[in-house]
């Protein structure tokens, strides 16, 4: 196992374009909590996201369209004074961003000036491009989403693999190229052909990070619940899973209400 104690000098947008230039893969993974993300920023990894993908995860929704404004911006504060290194980045939740550039700006400022996030991710391209130039123009780095967007659910109809046809793969590669234009400081790719994630990382000089886009991009991410066990009946192809947390958590859990029942908890020591 490795934990990069070793290395506690603060991530930047600037030092995750270093590691893409050197050839360093990036770490990311979700945190949606304190607790979780001192854990998750000790074990040395380089990007923590809050992502809306809280709104399942946290809340049992079953999309990510319900999670709110003030929710993201809870969560993103709590997140933040639990870590140390990394560099955090909170999603902008559904309806925040896609009504106009002057409400998408107030917002993003709003979640930067309460949470003191170092960056926010917004799902999209074209779009949305007048609000991530319009962002950016106020100062906030922005770390652009393309490919399965989970907030456009509705409009898919799937969690499916996006990008497979050509249209939408050019689609994608335009879009990826404008974010970097506009100005943003990386990229993350959703559930996408490898060799297309592969190209975009190529075509890019900013660093992408995939999640089920395959090896050839500059860094991964994986929900946190998801990769340590904690999470149940989602077992995509690109999920590895490096713990069974949920048997671990049922065990102690149930020896603990055995203990209870049998009078075993709490003995002479566990008392004042
Ligand atoms: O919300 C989220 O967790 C995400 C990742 C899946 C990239 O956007």
């Amino acid at each position: 196992m490795s934990v990069h104690t070793e290395n506690t000098r603060r991530v930047t947008t600037h030092r995750l374009l270093e590691m893409k230039q050197r050839g360093e893969k990036i770490s990311m993974l979700t945190s949606y909590d304190y607790t979780m993300a001192r854990i998750v920023d000790e074990a040395g990894v380089d990007v923590i996201l809050v992502g809306d993908s809280a709104s399942n995860v946290m809340c049992g929704n079953q999309t990510t369209l319900p999670i709110t404004l003030d929710q993201m911006i809870f969560l993103g504060k709590s997140v933040v004074r639990g870590v140390n290194r990394a560099l955090v980045v909170v999603d902008m939740p559904f309806g925040t961003y896609q009504t106009g550039d002057i409400e998408a700006v107030q917002n993003a400022i709003k979640m930067m000036k309460v949470t003191h996030a170092d960056a926010l991710k917004l799902e999209g391209g074209e779009e949305v491009i007048d609000s991530v130039k319009r962002i950016i123009a106020a100062g906030i780095p922005i770390m652009g989403h393309l490919g399965l967007m989970p907030q456009s659910i509705n409009k898919y109809g799937s969690y499916t693999v996006r990008a497979k046809e050509n249209a939408e793969a050019e689609k994608l590669l335009r879009d990826a190229k404008l974010l970097q234009e506009a100005g943003c400081f990386a990229l993350v790719l959703e559930k996408i052909p490898a060799a297309l994630a592969e190209q975009v990382a190529k075509e890019l000089t900013i660093p992408v990070i995939g999640i089920g886009a395959g090896g050839g991009v500059d860094g991964q991410v994986l929900v946190l619940h998801d990769m340590i066990g904690l999470t149940h009946g989602f077992s995509p192809r690109f999920l590895r899973r490096y713990a069974d947390l949920q048997t671990i958590m049922h065990d102690a859990i149930g020896h603990y209400v055995d203990d209870v029942k049998s009078c075993d908890f709490p003995n002479e020591q566990e008392q004042y």
